[in-house]
């Protein structure tokens, strides 16, 4: 068995990578990734020398080199993570997310096509779903939640889906869906909530918080995510989407409070912030469908994971220093200054 991950030199590709070569050793995993700002070879390091890894550098836009790839290694199942992934880039500069998001996977499944493969799996969201209001706690996104996004990411994403959806009904491509709530752990890039929190507060730099800081988020941990997927492409049904997460909702305030009280710093640096244009208020997904079908439930409690991965930034401040000390010092000007 032979699978494409794409996207694998980021934060959860990678980790699925770890998950694969670890739970099914016989098998051989091929990480297509282009390395943008998000991708970084050296979170693949421990891997690199494993004879069922191969790593290639390539945009998964560009026909003729998937095409090759395809040629070589005859892949029987293609897992899609390449993506621009973060909201607040997309509301800056939302093209490159329509290239690589929607056209991106346009691409890759065309080739899919053209060569056969026993499973298409998209990775994708629940902000496709849009968001929930605060005051309605007994709401949850099903499968059946109609999708109503918010912003230029979580809409190419939708698109995406879409495709996916009508590449099965059209040409018969066997494709599956999951679309996961906010993850955590282990070499995610700074510019997201939980890690962005973390190194700024060992910097004792203002935490800028958004709005008051109520929206709510249902944080997924990244193993028991890469776990779902492992499940939906073992015994998922072709055509259908599942949903991932389950039951962790935390409010904005209160997880940049817990990285404070972990790392002994002072609440007084967290600073309210211009809000986010169009912020979704709150993501909250019922898993009954995946743990109905596929027994599957988040095994990692928000307590315990959000310790763990903080220990694993405290452990690893190599990996991200090497990222705060390129580009990423301009984006966070871009973003923070004068906000
Ligand atoms: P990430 O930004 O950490 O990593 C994305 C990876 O894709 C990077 O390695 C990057 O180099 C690569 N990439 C980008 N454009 C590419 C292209 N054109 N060709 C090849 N590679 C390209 O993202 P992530 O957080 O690991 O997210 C992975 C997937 O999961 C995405 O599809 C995202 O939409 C989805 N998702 C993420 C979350 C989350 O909380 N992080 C939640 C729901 C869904
Ligand atoms: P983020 O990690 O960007 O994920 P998403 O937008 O996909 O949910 O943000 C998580 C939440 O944290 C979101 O409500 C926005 C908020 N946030 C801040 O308050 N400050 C920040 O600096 C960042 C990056 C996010």
């Amino acid at each position: 068995m032979t699978t494409i991950v794409t996207g694998g030199a980021g934060f959860i590709g990678s980790n699925f990578i770890f998950y694969m070569l670890k739970k099914h050793p016989e098998e051989r995993i091929i990480c297509v990734d282009k390395l943008t700002y998000a991708g970084n070879l050296s979170t693949l390091a421990s891997v690199m020398d494993n004879p069922n890894f191969r790593f290639v550098k390539a945009d998964i836009c560009d026909e003729s080199a998937i095409d090759q790839l395809f040629v070589e290694e005859h892949p029987d199942v293609v897992v899609n993570f390449a993506a621009e992934s973060h909201v607040d880039r997309s509301i800056k500069d939302p093209n490159i997310f329509l290239q690589t998001n929607i056209m991106g996977t346009a691409n890759l499944m065309n080739v899919a096509r053209k060569y056969g493969v026993q499973r298409f799996h998209q990775v994708s969201t629940d902000e496709v779903y849009g968001d929930l209001p605060l005051d309605r706690p007994d709401l949850f996104f099903t499968e059946e939640t109609p999708i109503h996004t918010s912003s230029p990411y979580s809409s190419s994403k939708a698109a995406a889906d879409l495709l996916v959806l009508a590449y099965h009904r059209t040409y018969g491509l066997p494709v599956t869906i999951s679309r996961c709530s906010n993850n955590y752990g282990s070499y995610q890039f700074p510019e997201k909530l939980i890690p962005l929190m973390f190194i700024d507060a060992t910097e004792n730099r203002p935490l800028p918080v958004y709005g008051e800081g109520l929206n709510v988020r249902d944080w997924l941990y990244v193993e028991d995510h890469c776990q779902a997927i492992d499940l939906i492409l073992q015994n998922g049904r072709v055509g259908e989407v599942y949903n991932i997460g389950g039951h962790n909702e935390m409010r904005n305030i209160d997880i940049v409070k817990i990285i404070c009280q972990t790392l002994g710093k002072p609440e007084s640096l967290i600073e309210h912030v211009t809000d986010r244009k169009g912020h979704d208020r709150r993501y909250a997904i019922d898993p009954t469908k995946i743990h109905n079908e596929l027994g599957w439930l988040p095994e990692t409690n928000f307590k315990d994971g959000i310790a763990e991965t903080l220990k694993w930034y405290q452990d690893n401040q190599d990996w991200w220093q090497q990222i705060i000390n390129g580009d990423y010092q301009k984006y966070y000007e871009k973003m923070y200054a004068n906000r």
